[in-house]
């Protein structure tokens, strides 16, 4: 064994507020005084305004000059401040509305003085929560009302109408919820200061009374990975009233943060983007290891064995460990100034390098053509690399790919399709040029490769957990692998999609990944919960969202309504007579109409959306 945790020193972080010291920061005394281990340190609570500002909402909207265009960021990336009630008095009574102001099915925005509720009247039933989805701040009353949740019309988080949890991602936090009262036929909401100004997690998060004696090389819960997946099953654990010892070790220097936002708001600062502050993982008593590297799991034993040979044993395991991105194999690979997208430190200076110079993105699918678009308000030129003949081809189809193309090209943006890099040229160590085998030679100051990823699994090899050809975990409807006590959840799986007749599938998504962390916490817990989702992802770009719900993977036909040329359209993948994904542009809420109808089980036929006649959506149609 390597080294060993030791109890931290006092003068380190933690302050006199603790509770619970012992478990706030903790280093390594490994026999190599050489080496160490960077624990976060978890800082007392602060005010819980502070905690309420979403890190989300810090940044304000930028408008850039382009060749003299005026430019705006998506609102989506940069949404308002998530709490939006000011003023409040400790409780908050207004009349909102008439009663026969709202019919069954409907949804308005109300005003309550210190600002709005989201009402909705459901079979007779009112109901009044918060009015902006706490992902990225959208207006729900622009989702989707669907037998008692709401969907939401950006990236399709789903509400429950009855207690305001979030019961669908993206997201980490559920909605206030309010009281309504009808009297004399009016419609009054009535609402705490509390309710109103405290951001709601799906239940309470229960209190951290460790029920393990201080033994710190183990833990009753090890999750390997601090991403969406690792952060949503540590965080459920919590909200399941789960009070034992969580440690959540990642590679990542930082605590877990929007990987998303890397490509689309590529020059955030880091606590711009970070999900949690570190006084969430004190108060809930979620340890995070960070830069941490775990090589070896010992399944008998139930111990993991980190890369400096330190060992820690485990009750039981989440390996969510999402995948590495492919790196370039032609020569000069290894010049400086080209860059996976993987961290905000990468993001940051990709925007520093091709700032005024020339950038080359080598693949046109979703990273790619994020970092080009976003690039091209910053470069001198950007220039797209891709081995097929349109952008995004394989995921949404030939004719939207054009689409995109276009639009791109209209953006200065320059592709060079059907061809691939077979050489990086530097002068000083730096990258210069970038040569095709087509023969062209790009410009580069900076070149940015985004060719797709591999699951971070090759540590796992010998350890017997099931890996399946292509390396992804392989995992039940519980998120449980063939080894008992040992889950994996998020990009490095696969798992049966119930709505593709359970096929397994990697769906390497956020949304995906927060609903894999969650039901691997619920079966930690034995809930015997089986994944039900619909998956549900977005790209974003030169302001507009392009979004999708379902899996189209094997689609043999497109049925577009709207106008392509004028990205203003929805496409419905079909196979086999069968609708099995849909992505929009400009179309909202469809996504989120036709997430919820996968989501109760009826399936949509093709014919259905070559009518036009969108009456099958409420389930009226033929
Ligand atoms: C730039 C970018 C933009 C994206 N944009 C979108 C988008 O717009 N919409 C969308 O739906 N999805 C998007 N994605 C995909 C989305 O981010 C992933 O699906 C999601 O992050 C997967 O979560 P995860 O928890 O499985 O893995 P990750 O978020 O990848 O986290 C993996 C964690 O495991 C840790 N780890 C790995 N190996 C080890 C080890 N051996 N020991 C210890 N720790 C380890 C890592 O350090 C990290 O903490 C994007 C991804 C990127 C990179
Ligand atoms: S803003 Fe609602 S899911 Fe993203």
């Amino acid at each position: 064994m390597g080294g060993c945790f030791s109890k931290p020193k006092p003068e380190l972080h933690c302050s006199q507020a603790q509770p619970r010291r012992h478990r706030c920061t903790l280093s390594i005394c490994p026999p190599d005084p050489h080496v160490e281990v960077k624990i976060e340190v978890v800082l007392p609570e602060k005010e819980r305004a502070k905690e309420e500002m979403s890190p989300n909402g810090k940044a304000s909207p930028l408008v850039y000059k382009v060749n003299g265009t005026a430019r705006h960021y998506h609102l989506e990336e940069h949404p308002i401040t998530i709490n939006p009630y000011q003023n409040v008095k400790d409780v908050v009574e207004a009349s909102v509305c008439h009663v026969k102001d709202l019919e069954n099915g409907q949804m308005r925005e109300v005003d309550l003085g210190c600002g709005k509720a989201l009402l909705i009247k459901e079979n007779g039933d009112y109901y009044a929560m918060g009015h902006k989805c706490p992902h990225y701040g959208a207006p729900l009353v622009k989702g989707v009302l669907s037998k008692g949740r709401v969907r939401c019309p950006w990236h399709g988080a789903c509400f429950s109408i009855g207690t305001g949890d979030i019961e669908d991602f993206p997201g980490l936090d559920s909605l206030p919820k309010f009281q309504v009262k009808i009297e004399k036929e009016k419609v009054y909401i009535r609402a705490s200061k509390q309710a109103l100004l405290t951001q709601r997690r799906t239940k309470v998060m229960a209190k951290c009374i460790s029920l393990s004696n201080y033994n710190i090389s183990s833990t009753n819960v090890l999750i390997i990975g601090a991403g969406a997946a690792g952060l949503v099953c540590a965080e459920t654990l919590r909200q399941e009233g789960f009070s034992d010892r969580i440690v959540m070790c990642t590679m990542d220097r930082h605590l877990p943060y929007d990987r998303p936002k890397l490509s689309k708001s590529m020059d955030s600062h880091l606590d711009q983007i970070t999900l949690r502050p570190k006084e969430f993982f004190r108060t809930n008593d979620i340890e995070v290891l960070t830069e941490t590297q775990v090589a070896a799991v010992d399944i008998k034993n139930k111990i993991a064995v980190f890369k400096d040979g330190f060992k820690m044993d485990y009750n039981k395991l989440l390996i969510a460990t999402g995948n590495t991105p492919k790196a370039l194999s032609c020569k000069g690979k290894e010049v400086e100034n080209v860059f996976n997208i993987r961290t905000p430190e990468d993001a940051n200076r990709v925007v520093k390098l091709a700032s005024s110079k020339n950038a080359v993105i080598v693949g046109a699918s979703f990273l790619g053509m994020e970092v080009a678009a976003y690039l091209t308000e910053k470069a001198h030129s950007v220039s797209v690399v891709e081995l097929e003949e349109v952008p995004f081809k394989k995921f949404f189809g030939e004719k939207v790919g054009q689409a995109l193309m276009k639009m791109f090209e209209n953006n200065r943006v320059k592709f060079y399709m059907q061809t691939e890099v077979s050489e990086l040229r530097e002068q000083e160590g730096k990258l210069k040029e970038v040569v095709l085998k087509s023969g062209k030679v790009l410009r580069a100051d900076v070149c940015v490769i985004g060719i797709g990823a591999s699951p971070a699994t090759g540590f796992l090899k010998q350890s017997g957990i099931n890996i399946d050809s292509k390396g992804f975990i392989v995992v039940n409807k519980m998120m449980q692998t063939n080894i008992p006590g040992v889950f994996a959840a998020g990009d490095a799986v696969t798992f049966p999609l119930a709505l593709r007749n359970n096929k397994k599938v990697n769906i390497p998504h956020w949304q995906m990944a927060h609903m894999h962390g969650r039901i691997a916490a619920l079966n930690m817990l034995a809930h015997g919960t089986e994944i039900s989702t619909v998956p549900y992802l977005w790209t974003a770009v030169f302001g507009k969202s392009l979004r999708y719900a379902g899996h189209g993977e094997g689609f043999d036909d497109v049925v577009f309504q709207g106008d392509l040329d004028e990205l203003k359209f929805v496409a419905f993948y079909t196979k086999n007579e069968e609708v099995i994904a849909v992505a929009s542009m400009n179309y909202d809420p469809i996504v989120s109409k036709v997430a919820e109808v996968m989501a109760s089980g009826r399936a949509i036929r093709k014919r259905d959306v070559e009518t036009g006649d969108m009456s099958w959506l409420t389930g009226k149609g033929s």
